[in-house]
This record gives C-alpha cells, structure tokens and sequence, in this order.
C-alpha cells in the first residue's frame, strides 16, 4: 500500500478521562469510587498522559504520524459551575502548543462521555438547561485556545446513549428468555452483568452523590425522542464556535456499526441504521465534517441482531475482528448524504482493535486502511484517519485489561512502549507537513 496524499491526516486518538489520570471533578471519578460500582477497577492516574503528553506525542510523531485527536476535559476546566480554572486552560494550551511546535495537527474533542459532577447534579444530559452550560464552557475554551484548534469535535458519539438504550432493551429481553452473554456486541467496554446486579443499592449511592436514584450521564441510554439535549448541545457549540472562530472546523462523531442483514433481517437492519445514522442528518447537515468512529460490523436477521458467524474470531472486547467494516461504512454514508444531498467531509476519528497481539492489530489495521483507500477511490471524500488509540488505557468499565493501544503503557512506571503497529500505521503517512 502506498503512502496517503498531502494533506491527509494521519494520526491516533485518546480522551482525557481515558489517558490523563486524576479527573476528580467528573462524573466518572464518583462512579469509579462508589462501593456498588461497575466499574472493574478505578481510572485513577490512567496512564498519566497528563504530566507525559510531550513523550507521547514525540513517539506518535517519530512513527511518521501528523495529526493527533485528543479530548478537553470539561470537568477540569469548569470543576464548579460557573469557576473556569486558567491553570488547566494553560495546561492545554501547552499541550496544543507543544503540537504545533512538532508540526502534529490537532483535532480537539470537546466532550469525550465524562461531564463535571456538578452537571449531572444539575439534571445531566437530559436537562434542557445542559445546551447552555456546554456553550458557555466551549465558548470559554475557543476564546482562550480557538487560535491554535483547527478542528473541534464537539461531541464524541453524540448517538451512544441511544445506543445504549437498545443494548439494555436487548438484554432484558435476552434475560427475559435466560440467555447469558449479551454483552458481544457493545462496541464500547461496559459490563451490562455487574449493572443489573445491586441496583437497589447502587440507586441510594446515585441519591447521596447525585441527588437522583437515575443521573443522566452522557452515556446513559436515552431513546430517540430524548436526544434533543445532545442535538441541541451539539448545534449550540458549533453556533459559538462559528461566531468566535470561524475558521475552526467543526463537526461531531457518531459510533456507526457496518450493519448487514440476513435474509429476512432487511427490516430490522435498517431500522437499526436510522437510529444509529439517520436520525442525526439534521443536525449535522451545516457542520464542515463528520467524525465516523467503526469497530465492528452487527448482523441482523428476522429476530433481530445475530450473533457473529461460527467460528470468527473475537477481540478483546467480545465483538468479531472485521476490519472491513470500515470501508462499508464510509461508503453507506457518502450514499445516504448524497441521496440527502448533504455534502460532507468525513474524517475517520476511531477505528481500532483490542487484541494483545500486535500482529492482530497490525493486519487489522491493514485491512482498514485499505477499506478506507477503496472508498476514496470510489469518490468518498475522506480527509484523514484516527487510529483508536494512541495508547493502552482505561476502556471505561472494562477498565485497563483491553488493550487498544500502539503504544504499551507500563503502569507500575508508567514507561512507554511502543508496538510495531505504531511504526506500520506511521509508514503510510504523507510526507510533507500539512
Ligand atoms: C469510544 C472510546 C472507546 C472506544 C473503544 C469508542 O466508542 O469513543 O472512548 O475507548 O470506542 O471501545
């Protein structure tokens, strides 16, 4: 395969919560810390990206690679409502200063799924007060950063709590008929087991620490017609965002399956696309970019999702290593934006495999890659892809077991080390800075 065009950007993705350590004012950090968690281990120092950003962002560019995603912790920057806290903004502008210096373009995620705790206190991701406190937050940050952000993501996979939604649906159905392993197809690392389990008490911590026994984090399930707060968070920032730096790009980030149908399952199929994709074209349709973030592909047959077929190989994470998805999904996009006659950049902000054989990962990585150069090929306009993730972390609830890193973290030293995977991804970079 040969190198990506100038221009193209070439690089690895993280979040704050995942990778910096230490986010004691989020929502996250309580949850992490209640006796009732389901959280397999607490977040804690993560892999200290907060003090080794400059060693990690060095090894991404000694790889070849040009553009780094990364996430602006809300919670650190307005820790209570309404006190915004220069030392963290200074600590991100030395991040994003640090990364020019190296010629690294960044893209900036401003709402990776962690929210300040005083948020959630405040009715979370369902209050229609949130698109106000997100906009005042996003404006502080474009002002005192705006000059050194190219590209914003506002929200990362705006669709997940509609996601969610239909994985718990699932799995009280499937507990319903007994079954016991439902958790397959969650593209994102959350034990559905332990959260049934000690409801009851968990909902008495969730009352002394949130003031409800149901806080609405940004990840909690919500159902189509409860996806206004986010919708109108998204367009609120992206309406700030354009009055105080036009130039910036903004767009958001949906997690999008490669979703097939057996024969019979037509229905079911794309009932399932609406709900992850199409139900966003309204909101998107004025932004510069999309984020499309793939992992996995689901099946759906005449009762509904399938489980992978025989024999394919599973990752870490319990879902089929198909790298082909990508490619699938980039062009199922660029059809429904053009029949839309939406037109669209699209930038692939995570694609990527848990698997602790780099091997694995350098295959997939291959067949992604390629995948994605197809459906250039064919007239997608792709602007650049984010490899998911720069560095092993902590994979939420599923905590620091999966790893999805080009780059091994040593948390007893916190010593880096960098996989083959990282180099192979690097060799496709173009050359000249862009
Ligand atoms: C999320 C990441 C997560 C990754 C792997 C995405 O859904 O944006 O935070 O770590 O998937 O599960």
């Amino acid at each position: 395969m040969k190198k990506f065009e100038k221009g193209f950007l070439l690089g690895a993705a993280t979040a704050a919560h995942q990778t910096e350590g230490n986010n004691i004012h989020s929502d996250y950090w309580l949850m992490e810390n209640m006796k009732y968690t389901e959280f397999n281990e607490k977040s804690g120092l993560a892999v200290d990206h907060y003090n080794r950003y400059r060693e990690d962002i060095d090894l991404l560019k000694k790889a070849g690679l040009n553009a780094y995603r990364f996430s602006i912790e809300w919670a650190r920057i307005e820790p209570e409502e309404g006190v915004f806290d220069e030392k963290e903004i200074k600590h991100y502008r030395d991040v994003l200063s640090y990364m020019h210096e190296k010629c690294i373009t960044p893209v900036v995620t401003l709402m990776h799924f962690t929210s300040p705790y005083w948020l959630i206190k405040k009715g979370g991701w369902r209050s229609e007060n949130t698109p106000f406190y997100f906009q005042r937050y996003v404006s502080y940050v474009i002002e005192k950063l705006g000059d050194l952000i190219p590209y914003v993501v506002t929200l990362n996979e705006a669709n997940m709590g509609v996601q969610v939604n239909s994985i718990a649906l699932r799995y009280r159905k499937m507990m319903e008929k007994s079954a016991s392993n439902v958790e397959g197809n969650v593209q994102v690392g959350m034990n559905f087991n332990a959260m049934m389990e000690n409801m009851k008490a968990k909902a008495g911590e969730y009352v002394t620490l949130f003031g409800t026994p149901d806080p609405k984090t940004f990840v909690s399930g919500r159902s189509e017609e409860e996806e206004d707060v986010v919708i109108s968070s998204h367009i609120a920032a992206r309406e700030a965002i354009k009055r105080i730096r036009p130039e910036i790009k903004v767009g958001l980030s949906l997690s999008l399956h490669d979703i097939q149908s057996l024969e019979g399952g037509e229905d079911n199929a794309n009932e399932e696309w609406r709900k992850e994709f199409s139900i966003y074209l309204d909101a998107i349709k004025d932004d510069d970019f999309l984020g499309i973030q793939n992992y996995a592909r689901s099946i759906y047959g005449k009762d509904g999702l399938e489980n992978p077929p025989d024999g394919a190989e599973l990752t870490q994470m319990g879902y089929e290593n198909y790298p082909y998805a990508l490619g699938n999904v980039l062009r199922r996009v660029n059809k429904e934006l053009g029949e839309k006659g939406i037109k669209k950049t699209l930038i692939v902000t995570e694609n990527g495999i848990a698997t602790d054989n780099d091997e694995k990962r350098i295959a997939f990585i291959e067949k992604a890659l390629e995948g994605l150069r197809g459906a250039k090929d064919e007239g997608v306009e792709v602007k650049g892809y984010f490899h998911w993730s720069l560095l092993d972390n902590f994979e939420w609830q599923k905590g620091f077991s999966m790893t999805f890193g080009l780059i091994a973290v040593d948390r007893s030293n916190m010593e880096r080390h960098p996989k083959e995977s990282l180099y192979y991804l690097g060799s496709f970079a173009p050359k000249e800075k862009v």
